[in-house]
């Protein structure tokens, strides 16, 4: 699983924005390297690492700006946002980028590194996106940056290097030189910034008599000054965190418990009334290091007993400080394997090797023990597309149910794309987990514009977003037919509200933007949206 830890604001509207000549765009850097000035920009190795102005290669006029003697992924030049950013604001980024040596394509990133008012505070880096470059041609670069709503964010840089490896992991083609040229960095006028619309219907409203629509976001997209906010408010009355619950967050020492990212997130359903989820307990993704370290001797790996203890008092620490206030959990987070029976190490699971199999049922009767009242979530994907992996679901929620084990709902993620599974699949996994007493969830939802990894950057054409409405349409005439029959959790939770924000952009498929979500970049609904709330209003739909 790609580590993020925040989304990346990603879209590709640049050219509309710039083409706009009477908006007040404000440039902060504008660098064709002409006169021998280097402009601000510095290396990000601070010793071998080198930057010249030259003249033998160049993109426009007489010269660029060569980046050499790198010697790990992560060096390339760096420049400081020298404006004030706030909240919102949206910067566009453009470059000229070219290499002459290693593979015939060549991928680069363009990250943000920020600082923080409490200078003792790590800085944070994130990777906003990754582009391909062809060997000996220039190669144009574009992207948008949003400044998050972050009160304690102090500085922040811009930066290109190459997608990022471990230092020790480092081969020759990550060290090569490049050459860029004719960067500019433009913050846009306030009047380009998403704005919600008000005067549409609300998602919610539409299904309230079947179920609640909750969606996934980012503590920093919960400012209440944010239009990003103002989107949440008007359709979603349930949320859950894309990132701020997961383990690597809430206690990344152990012992020492960070509740403040998730709280913005709590802090904000509880001051608008809406409901919550909690993703995930237990999960073999995004975890601190130290989680199955043994505490004596990092090197070695935690006991059996020791990693047992460490679960129960995650568990329970979260439950017991958030009950009554979280209504349902996560507990199990992808226990199935993508081949054969439970997720093992080979998978990436540290959990069924140390612990055997019934670390699930200890950890759904840790979470009954913290919070009765609390509902208790299986949640896996690719359960609809797999019959082997939906049975072997079947399978483990029946025993669990045959020994007493406290679970009350099988969540469905529900990452689909825009061919598969089918809406019949879908019927029939809700009915299969529903006949064995449980509820379903939808919990993780989006549908990808791609239908596999192999397929190239596109753009989400008026087709394809027609395509897109008319599934989700019928994906939820499934949802209110499952609800009507009592199978379905109160629920149905979407896996970000803006394509901007979705997950994935860049995932699996680094360079590849996607648009899974009902609403675009720029906060506008989308067909999906409609097909949702009043399919007459989009030509086409059936
Ligand atoms: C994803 C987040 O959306 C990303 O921002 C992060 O980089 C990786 O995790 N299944 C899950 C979620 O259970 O936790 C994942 O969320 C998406 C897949």
């Amino acid at each position: 699983m790609k580590k993020t830890v925040f989304a990346a604001a990603v879209f590709f509207a640049v050219s509309f924005a710039l083409n706009a000549q009477s908006y007040n765009n404000i440039t902060i850097v504008d660098s064709n390297f002409e006169n021998g000035n280097m402009d601000g920009w510095a290396p990000r190795g601070d010793k071998q690492e080198k930057l010249e102005i030259v003249t033998d290669i160049k993109h426009g006029g007489a010269s660029s700006l060569h980046v050499f003697n790198r010697s790990y992924t992560w060096h390339g030049p760096i420049h400081s946002l020298t404006d004030n950013a706030v909240a919102d604001d949206i910067y566009s980024i453009s470059a000229w980028i070219y290499f002459k040596d290693g593979p015939a394509t060549g991928a680069f990133t363009f990250s943000v590194e920020k600082s923080f008012k409490d200078t003792k505070k790590d800085h944070t880096y994130q990777n906003v996106t990754s582009f391909q470059a062809k060997k000996g041609e220039w190669t144009e670069f574009k992207t948008e940056y949003t400044v998050g709503a972050d009160p304690t964010q102090a500085g922040i840089w811009m930066y290109f290097e190459l997608p990022y490896k471990e230092d020790n992991l480092v081969t020759p083609n990550d060290k090569i030189d490049f050459w860029i040229d004719d960067i500019k960095i433009v913050k846009l006028d306030p009047a380009l910034r998403p704005k919600a619309e008000v005067t549409i219907p609300n998602l919610s409203e539409k299904w309230q008599n079947y179920f609640d629509i909750g969606t996934a976001v980012s503590a920093d997209e919960v400012n209440f000054s944010s239009q990003q906010a103002q989107l949440l408010m008007k359709h979603f009355t349930v949320l859950v965190a894309g990132n701020d619950m997961k383990m690597e967050t809430v206690q990344p020492k152990e012992g020492a418990f960070d509740w403040a990212p998730a709280e913005r997130i709590i802090d904000f359903a509880e001051m608008t009334g809406m409901r919550l989820r909690w993703h995930p307990l237990v999960w073999h993704s995004q975890n601190p290091a130290w989680l199955f370290q043994d505490k004596a001797n990092p090197a070695r790996a935690v006991s059996k007993d020791a990693l047992n203890q460490r679960l129960k008092t995650y568990i329970q620490t979260i439950m017991r400080r958030y009950r009554n206030r979280i209504e349902s959990y996560d507990v199990v987070n992808e226990p199935l394997s993508d081949t054969a029976g439970l997720r093992k190490g080979s998978e990436g699971s540290k959990y069924y090797d140390i612990l055997g199999q019934e670390y699930i049922d200890n950890a759904f009767r840790w979470a009954r023990e913290a919070d009765p009242n609390a509902q208790l979530v299986i949640n896996e994907y690719g359960l609809e597309g797999d019959a082997r992996k939906r049975q072997e679901m079947y399978n483990l929620v029946k025993g669990m149910k045959e020994r007493k084990v406290p679970v009350d709902a099988v969540g469905l993620q529900m990452h689909i794309d825009i061919r598969t599974p089918s809406v019949q699949q879908i019927r029939e996994t809700i009915e299969l987990f529903a006949s064995l007493g449980v509820k379903v969830l939808i919990t993780e939802m989006d549908m990808s514009i791609y239908t596999g990894n192999s397929e190239a950057k596109k753009p989400a054409s008026a087709a394809i977003l027609l395509e897109q409405a008319q599934r989700y349409k019928d994906i939820f005439a499934v949802f209110r037919e499952q609800s009507q029959k009592g199978n379905l959790g109160d629920m149905v939770v979407i896996w970000g509200a803006s394509d901007n924000t979705s997950w994935k952009n860049d995932f699996p498929v680094p360079g590849r933007t996607d648009a899974p979500l009902l609403f675009d970049g720029r906060l506008q609904s989308k067909p999906a949206f409609w097909g949702l709330v009043d399919p007459s209003k989009v030509k086409g739909l059936k």
